[in-house]
């Protein structure tokens, strides 16, 4: 019997799926370098009232789901639930607006939300994401979304479908909640529990709500699009044309919320028809409100988070390309005391040359250790029995062509790495 399992709603990523995930990785920070945006990491828990105050304490995060404990101290501390309001504290904490007044930033990291685990729904998952802060241009929503679009590009994701809409600003907000406040007045009893609830809190929220009953209701709702000010609707409509002239589709999404507090303006969802239920692969938008709220003067700001595990099924699911895995180059059999010292000798003169190569700890046949070779893929196998020690040589293995050739054991590694480097 195991004793212990993985948690529910985390998972282990065993060695075989890592070169996906380094694949992705490097994907993303080599296109996040394209736009000019610089790496940046914060700690993976933050004091309570950082996701409270940004996150927003009515959302469903934090409300339900974050990890939040005591540390010894007696301080309420959370397992960063999303991104943004880290990467907002640390912009704040380290002046960075002070050093340039346009910081574009990204991030790869774990998550933490105590969700109900089902497929493409974790406990522990990881986003990559961007965050630009110091701008209020449409153009930079336009350049986010662009940046999302084109990593799921080269990823090869290409059934995905870009859904758009504005969330105003507190200003044409506040007429439009009454409008929604005044649409659901005699609706109540229709409604779930859960937007019950919300109705008077959060009536935003019951747009977002999956239940087939709410969502009949919702369907002839008033749409924030109708309420935009003559600040959210120009820039509504600017960010529309730059999308165009990138020629980058998108679907005008009426009823569009996000479960994220802080948006204004410019929101949206990148979903894939593959992912049933739990089908955004990321979403994100404006937060010209956020640095303010967190202490420091008004800076508009913008971006997005993707979920790597759901972009990773949607992968799956499109039959896009997994890397190759890789193999080490040369394996070094070995027979006999003598020669397992000689061997583990050219191992460590092969790897400090940059060869990646391997030998036996098993204590196999010689046979055995071949097959081993074979299974490992290599490109050359050293064999060195008692027979090669004799002669002061080993023989090389050629796995692709089969040749065998003897090569003095002082000039192993040399010859190695030439023939190596001829075949690249
Ligand atoms: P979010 O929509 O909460 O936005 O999360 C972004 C993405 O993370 C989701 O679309 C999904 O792919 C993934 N995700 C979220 N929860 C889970 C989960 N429990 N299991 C697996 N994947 C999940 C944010 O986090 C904002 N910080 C995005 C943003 C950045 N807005 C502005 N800047």
């Amino acid at each position: 019997m195991l004793k212990y399992k993985a948690l529910r709603g985390t998972q282990d990523i065993l060695p075989e799926e890592m070169p996906l995930w380094r694949q992705l990785e490097e994907m993303v920070g080599r296109k996040m370098k394209f736009y000019n945006y610089r790496e940046i990491a914060t700690p993976t828990f933050e004091h309570t009232g950082l996701f409270v105050h940004s996150t927003g304490a009515d959302t469903e995060i934090v409300e339900k789901q974050m990890y939040t404990f005591l540390d010894k101290g007696g301080r309420s501390l959370t397992l960063r639930p999303e991104g943004t309001p880290p990467v907002v504290r640390t912009y704040i904490e380290h002046s960075l607006g002070m050093k340039k007044p346009l910081q574009k930033l990204f991030y790869i990291g774990s998550m933490y939300r105590q969700e109900n685990p089902q497929a493409g729904r974790l406990r522990q998952f990881h986003q990559f994401g961007a965050e630009a802060i110091g701008s209020i241009a449409p153009a930079l929503d336009a350049e986010i979304i662009a940046l999302f679009l084109d990593i799921c590009e080269d990823l090869g994701l290409k059934e995905l479908s870009l859904q758009l809409g504005s969330i105003g600003c507190p200003g044409c907000r506040s007429p439009y909640r009454e409008k929604l406040l005044g649409f659901f007045a005699d609706k109540d009893d229709l409604l779930c529990d859960d937007c019950k609830q919300r109705h008077q809190r959060n009536p935003l929220r019951i747009l977002d709500c999956k239940n087939p009953s709410c969502r009949r209701i919702t369907e002839d709702a008033p749409s924030m699009l109708d309420y935009l000010c003559d600040d959210c609707g120009p820039h509504f409509q600017e960010l529309k044309a730059h999308l165009d002239a990138l020629d980058i589709h998108y679907q005008i999404n009426r009823r569009l919320v996000r479960g994220l507090d802080y948006y204004t303006k410019t929101i949206f969802e990148v979903v894939s028809p593959q992912l049933g239920a739990q089908d955004a692969l990321g979403g994100g938008g404006r937060y010209d409100g956020l640095v303010e709220e967190l202490g420091a003067k008004p800076t508009p700001a913008v971006g997005f988070a993707a979920g790597i595990e759901r972009i990773l099924l949607a992968m799956e699911k499109e039959n896009c390309p997994s890397p190759e895995p890789c193999h080490p180059k040369v394996y070094v059999a070995s027979m006999g005391e003598e020669a397992k010292r000689l061997a583990v000798r050219l191992l460590q003169k092969l790897r400090t040359q940059m060869v990646s190569a391997d030998t036996d700890y098993l204590d196999r046949s010689l046979k055995s250790q071949m097959r081993a070779a074979n299974n490992l893929k290599v490109e050359y196998t050293v064999i060195i029995g008692q027979e090669e020690l004799n002669k002061g040589k080993a023989l090389v293995r050629n796995m692709r062509s089969s040749q065998q050739e003897e090569v003095g054991i002082e000039k192993l590694c040399d010859y190695l790495v030439e023939v190596l480097n001829q075949n690249q």
